[in-house]
């Protein structure tokens, strides 16, 4: 199994509920490790670049003003096969419909206010981190 990193947000939603914590323990009760970490207040130019893909969808404007309405966290996870399991450990998109103690299925508001975000490939990942972090921002453990 290799060792990856994947980019996470615990989400305006989850920061304004005080579950931080809660959050961040599911990730290290799964053996991912938070390698770099930071609190940020998303500007909207910000946010529409992150979710870029999703411009033109109808969810798209709301979920930019949700997104920007609080301060959100910002990680880096590593672990063996963390871009997987740390989908795994969120659940899908919609909370109704999240697997048994995922993250979503226990904390999620609906499929807007859902709490967190995984990054869904390697690609991704990687994009995601340098959009947050620089080099030197991410801690090299062994
Ligand atoms: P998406 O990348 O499809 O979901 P995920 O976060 O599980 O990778 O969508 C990004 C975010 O957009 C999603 O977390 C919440 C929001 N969203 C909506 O508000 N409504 C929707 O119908 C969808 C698909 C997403
Ligand atoms: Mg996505």
């Amino acid at each position: 199994m290799v060792m990856q990193r994947t980019f996470s947000i615990i989400k305006p939603d989850a920061v304004k509920r005080n579950l931080i914590g809660k959050i961040v323990q599911r990730f290290e009760d799964n053996d991912l490790r938070v390698i770099a970490a930071k609190m940020v207040r998303l500007s909207t130019e910000q946010a529409e670049a992150f979710y870029a893909e999703h411009k033109g969808r109808d969810f798209y404007e709301p979920l930019i003003a949700y997104m920007v309405s609080a301060p959100i966290v910002v990680q880096v996870l590593e672990g063996e096969d963390a871009i997987a399991k740390n989908r795994q450990i969120i659940g899908v998109t919609d909370p109704a419909k999240a697997e048994p103690n995922t993250i979503r299925a226990d904390y999620a508001l609906s499929v807007r206010e859902n709490s967190v975000h995984g990054s869904d490939s390697e690609e991704s990942a990687a994009r995601e981190i340098a959009f947050f972090f620089a080099d030197d921002e991410i801690c090299c453990r062994d």
